[in-house]
């Protein structure tokens, strides 16, 4: 009898746990039909947001950024790029032909103390850095200024090319005294204190760098995104299109806009009770919704966030351990590692869970159960990243969906082939988070439609582009300009 009341009890208890997973699927769930509302949603919000200042919670971000690079430009470009868990720093030579670019890229991790202290030693980090792998390659002595890119992955409110103020911090970055203050110039200053004859050429986003590499390779290419530890977008748009600056004249008629769509935000964004805590327990909260749904930085820990529900509510995972408590304990590789490890019983998962959240020995099938969670959390990610793309593509007349062409049906419409540069960890390294972006990205588009849309991972983009939108602007280099 006492047997028996306990595998009745062990039962209920899966039951339990049962409906947590069943609650969670239901309220990540991502039909076609709610993300084409997320399509319309993100091309409202577009068109707000470059409508008037502060019109949408999509910051819009003019770049100054109005060509892109087209492949004669000439010379030696340094980069500097910084924004997400490491920094890089990088050294082109172009040729006036377009080529395989070869950059050399020499890569850090950024010491955590430094992410929250002041700017000043921040800066003074990074020009250091520069200082060593300048010397390596050329003079330092030399008296020619070389000219370097910077990569800045934060918003920021732009009033040149090369210039701009930090709007706020994303990503877990909260050096207080940035706050205002010019970006490019707290750098300059910190490579004139190092004696380093180098000028910041240009400033900008990761998504524009890796809009630079991607139109340089492919010119069908008219957006990039980022998904690694944050996520954004950024499109070339045409200036009569940017409202709220009337009266903007490029020589292109076009220009670069970084959206931030990291802030983005909708009501038909599927959002569970663990999206609300985690946003209220993040140092930005009521900030950056739907980044905090897709990145790097976060899917982990939402993934422990439902783990430790389960353990609270259960005792799959036996006694509740103290490691589910501790925010980002769960790093996002690790869930990919888990999500991925196609061994019968799931040895990896084990391991994982027994190393970083101190559960030991749990049957198979509560580590099957770890594997569903990771999926769910990944196919949402995934799938509203792929809206958001497809926003992009119907706020610029590329989604199919009629008026480029007059075709009558949808099967008539000759779609223009559209590239969009893709970069970030998330993207390169969890193959099940692009197999579902590329799979929603049919759904929500048709495949008629989805097969002249070409993805394109362009390496270190963020960087090497910034180096070339340095050559691009230079002024050896301006009568190149497309
Ligand atoms: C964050 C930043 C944004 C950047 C993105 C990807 O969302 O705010 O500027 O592009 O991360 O690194």
């Amino acid at each position: 009898a006492l047997v028996v009341g306990r595998r009745v009890r062990s039962r209920r208890k899966w039951k339990r746990v049962v409906g947590v997973l069943k609650e969670l699927e239901e309220s990540c769930e991502t039909t076609v039909g709610r993300l084409k509302q997320v399509v319309d949603a993100m091309a409202v919000e577009m068109h707000a947001g470059l409508a008037s200042e502060g019109g949408s919670k999509l910051k819009m971000l003019l770049t100054f950024v109005d060509s892109l690079p087209s492949g004669s430009e000439k010379g030696i470009f340094y980069a500097l790029d910084l924004g997400g868990t490491n920094f890089r720093v990088l050294r082109v030579e172009l040729g006036g032909q377009r080529s395989d670019l070869d950059p050399d890229v020499e890569q850090q991790p950024i010491p955590e103390q430094l992410m929250t202290g002041r700017s000043e030693d921040l800066f003074d980090f990074i020009a250091s850095s520069l200082y060593q792998f300048v010397e390596k390659n050329d003079s330092v002595q030399s008296p020619i200024t070389k000219l370097l890119g910077f990569t800045f992955s934060f918003p920021v409110k732009q009033t040149s090319v090369s210039s701009g103020v930090l709007i706020k911090w994303t990503k877990g970055f909260a050096i207080r005294d940035m706050a205002e203050k010019e970006v490019a110039g707290a750098l300059q200053q910190a490579l004139t204190r190092k004696g380093l004859n180098m000028r910041v050429s240009v400033l900008v986003n990761d998504t524009v760098g890796t809009l630079a590499l991607g139109h340089y390779h492919d010119a069908d290419t008219v957006a990039a995104v980022i998904i690694g530890t944050g996520t954004n977008a950024c499109y070339w748009e045409r200036t009569d299109a940017i409202i709220k600056c009337q009266g903007l004249l490029t020589t292109s008629g076009g220009m670069v806009v970084n959206m931030e769509w990291g802030n983005f935000w909708s009501s038909h964004l599927p959002r569970t009770s663990y999206d609300v805590k985690l946003d209220a327990e993040s140092p930005n909260p009521n900030d950056q919704g739907f980044e905090k749904m897709i990145s790097g930085m976060y899917l982990g820990d939402i993934v422990r966030r439902v783990i430790l529900r389960m353990s609270e509510e259960s005792d799959v995972f036996g006694p509740v351990s103290s490691r589910l408590y501790v925010p980002f304990t769960l790093r996002t590789p690790l869930m990919a590692a888990m999500h991925e490890d196609d061994s019968p019983e799931l040895t990896q998962v084990a391991r994982i869970l027994k190393d970083f959240l101190d559960i030991p020995d749990i049957p198979l099938k509560a580590r099957k159960l770890v594997v569903k969670i990771c999926d769910v959390v990944t196919r949402r990610a995934a799938r509203l990243a792929a809206a958001g793309i497809v926003g992009i593509l119907k706020k610029i007349g590329r989604d199919g969906s009629g008026g480029i062409t007059g075709g009558r049906s949808r099967s008539d419409i000759k779609m223009r082939r559209t590239a969009v540069a893709v970069e970030g960890s998330l993207y390169t390294q969890y193959t099940m988070f692009r197999e579902y972006l590329h799979e929603a990205l049919n759904e929500i588009l048709g495949e008629d439609i989805a097969r002249h849309v070409v993805i394109i991972v362009t390496e270190d983009g963020s960087g090497t582009g910034a180096a070339l939108l340095a050559a691009s602007h230079s002024s050896e280099n301006v009568n190149n300009i497309q």
